[in-house]
């Protein structure tokens, strides 16, 4: 996934970088619960996320901020995993939340985030929704182009208010990530030039429907650097310094997300690190911070358990092992050639002799691998697994392909486990499908 090439960690390292996780003799538990007694339970495949995994993973950002005296507010990245429990939990511990759609937006609010603590990113937003988040009172529109931002003000002097800004910098620095989630490089959609940034701010300044705020910046995703951090706050120190000095007031700085995650040999980045960066580039600016981390937060925290419907080997060099889950299901592989550590559930397929299988979902794509020439135990039909790391842009980013019902997820917390969402049924793949009077079958469905 990043540019650095995974290394495979074998099953020892997997548990050894993967804390959370616990080998015992009943089989392999995600923060304390047995993931065999979930797998049977509920069926596989099924997406399991531990809550309490999520709040200590906050909980050390914002410990990491604290030390370095910065002032700054989490407004976590719904678009890594948007299921209401989550929201409405995080919403409960005073997190904020940073949005890029109505959609995101009206999860927040049923999930009890006031509105205050919003941020809406996002480089097309629809009238409707810029509407809608004025209405709301949203803390914090990031806004992406010169075009969007004479909209936003049209739109709010049209409402009679004016829309809380800051625009989005796009600082030209490499993140040094998968080239499909850099976002702050110049030929990138998002984000306002870096050269046009003043002189736009200055503008911003005198439209009647906007308050400008400050400044945003989020150079990309799964960043495992810190330099390209720096170089991006220290511009957008040099922004804020600049039109301070024509006069300007600037009150907010959002430092983005993007905080990379171990998937396998490479350290996570480390939120301390991160820290000491803002302080050095951000702290003496006397503004009011903030940060969108989404992957960091809860991609560790989840895994998405399967089970093992064949082995196909006669006449392979390598065996496939096809199991139930699929592209559809967790995309990341396919769409990003994304290394995702694979562990089996029980203690006893953990000792078995390895050998080297190609790990695939049963959908009608080549690009439904998960793992190619992947040292495994011999693992045999009906044996789970568990895929690792899926936490954040798994579920989430699901589809139905090859009419294949979105998979059950459970949360885990204080040791016991509950479903969030049941299995999709198979009529609920076609409940909302019309078929016209010409198309309708002779014999009428059931
Ligand atoms: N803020 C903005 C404006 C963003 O666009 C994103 C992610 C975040 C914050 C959160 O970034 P994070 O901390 O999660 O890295 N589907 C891809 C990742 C796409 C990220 C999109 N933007 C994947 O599976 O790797």
């Amino acid at each position: 996934m990043s540019t650095h090439p995974i290394i495979a960690p074998n099953l020892a390292d997997l548990l050894t970088t993967h804390s959370h996780l616990t080998l015992t003799s009943a089989g392999l538990m995600l923060d304390n619960v047995l993931l065999t007694t979930i797998a049977d339970k509920v069926g596989t495949p099924c997406w399991v996320l531990g809550i309490g995994i999520v709040l200590q993973r906050l909980q050390r950002i914002k410990t990491a901020m604290q030390a370095a005296e910065l002032n700054i507010r989490i407004h976590y990245a719904v678009k890594a995993n948007d299921h209401c429990a989550l929201l409405s939990r995080l919403g409960k511990e005073g997190y904020g939340a940073d949005i890029v759609s109505f959609g995101e937006l009206a999860r927040t609010q049923k999930a009890g985030i006031p509105a205050q603590r919003i941020l809406f990113s996002g480089v097309g937003k629809t009238e409707t929704e810029i509407e809608q988040a004025i209405g709301l009172g949203v803390g914090q529109i990031n806004v992406e182009s010169a075009e969007e931002l004479a909209l936003i003000s049209t739109i709010a002097v049209r409402l009679g208010k004016k829309a809380p800004v800051a625009l989005r910098v796009n600082p030209d620095v490499d993140a040094h990530t998968h080239s499909k989630i850099t976002t702050g490089l110049a030929h990138n959609k998002f984000g306002i030039p870096f050269n046009d940034a003043a002189a736009l701010y200055a503008h911003a300044a005198r439209l009647p429907g906007i308050d400008i705020l400050g400044f945003a910046t989020h150079i990309g995703s799964q960043i495992l650097e810190i330099d390209p951090y720096r170089a991006a706050y220290a511009r957008i120190a040099s922004l804020v310094r600049d039109v301070r000095s024509q006069g300007l007031p600037v009150y907010v700085v959002d430092c983005g997300g993007g905080l990379g995650i171990a998937y396998g040999t490479d350290p996570e980045a480390q939120p301390e690190a991160l820290a000491h960066v803002i302080r050095t580039e951000l702290g003496g600016l006397d503004v009011q911070l903030a940060l969108e981390p989404g992957r960091w937060v809860v991609g560790p925290a989840g895994v998405l358990l399967s089970r093992v419907i064949l082995r196909k080997e006669q006449g392979m060099a390598v065996p496939f092992l096809i199991i139930d889950a699929a592209m559809n299901d967790l995309l990341r592989p396919s769409l990003y050639e994304a290394w995702h550590g694979i562990l089996p559930l029980t203690a006893e397929t953990m000792q078995r002799p390895l050998e080297r299988v190609h790990v695939v979902g049963p959908v009608c794509e080549s690009s439904d691998c998960f793992a190619q020439n992947r040292l495994l135990p011999k693992l045999q039909h009906q044996d789970t697994l568990a895929l690792l790391d899926t936490g954040a842009y798994g579920s989430v980013m699901s589809s139905t392909y090859n009419s294949r019902p979105l998979a059950a997820c459970v949360v885990i917390e204080n040791n016991t486990w509950e479903i969030i969402r049941p299995r999709q049924s198979i009529e609920e793949l076609w409940h909302d499908e019309i078929i016209p009077t010409s198309c309708a079958p002779s014999t009428p469905l059931a």
